[in-house]
């Protein structure tokens, strides 16, 4: 299939037939639990790394974009229980194994439903890749976190294309890239290289950007 069908000329804009395939896919995939797993080991440094960034939650607003199955949301709901933590995903069949005590949403990252300010930090893990309109989420994203307040992603590296099979419309991007886009709206943004484990060296499949509203 041609998939460049699926986007304007521009490449900017979406047609809304992919956002609704790429819904219907990760739906279908909420199923497989061996591949969207709905829990995560917390020693993995993707979570600490989340942790430290974000800081101490206790009844603070947290959105934890594109969440899926609310895995990442599950550790900090367990370990900060009054940080009130709100999962948004494109998937309802993902969101239904979101964790209790952990507000859900559905909705698209590129168009939160959710007023400017709203939360006092964000975070998305490998779903920012499948938002297409990438400068548009991040946007989003910045938007509905105050001033001061903290962002995380974590994404795979442009530099590391191809080492897994992915669907047409998933993007992996370069460090400075979307550092460039979250500085349009951040004051402060650092990106790492990071792996699953603190102790072992990264091997640029993943990357972090850290930044301050
Ligand atoms: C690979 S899963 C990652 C889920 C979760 N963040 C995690 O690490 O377990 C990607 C998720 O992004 C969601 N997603 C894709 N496009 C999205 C969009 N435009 N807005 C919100 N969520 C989206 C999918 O439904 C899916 O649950």
């Amino acid at each position: 299939m041609d998939w460049r069908r699926w986007f304007s000329r521009s490449g900017a804009q979406l047609d809304p037939e992919l956002r609704a395939r790429i819904r219907a896919s990760f739906d279908l995939a909420a199923g497989d639990e061996e591949h969207f797993p709905s829990t995560i080991d917390p020693r993995i440094y993707h979570v600490k790394l989340i942790r430290r960034h974000l800081g101490a939650l206790a009844g603070r607003r947290v959105l934890d974009v594109g969440c899926g199955k609310g895995r990442f949301a599950r550790i900090l709901h367990d370990e900060e229980p009054a940080a009130k933590i709100c999962g948004l995903d494109l998937s309802v069949e993902m969101l239904r194994y979101a964790p209790a005590g952990v507000g859900v949403c559905a909705g698209s990252m590129t168009e939160l439903p959710f007023a400017d300010s709203t939360f006092d930090a964000a975070y998305a893990t490998e779903s920012l890749e499948h938002a297409v309109e990438i400068a548009k989420a991040v946007a989003e994203i910045c938007r509905v976190v105050k001033p001061g307040g903290r962002i995380a992603i974590i994404d795979k590296n442009a530099r590391a294309r191809g080492r897994l099979e992915t669907p047409a419309w998933e993007r992996w991007f370069g460090r400075r890239e979307l550092a460039s886009l979250l500085k349009r709206h951040c004051r402060q943004v650092e990106t790492h290289d990071i792996s699953y484990w603190e102790d072992v060296p990264p091997d640029g499949l993943f990357l972090a950007w850290l930044a301050v509203k």
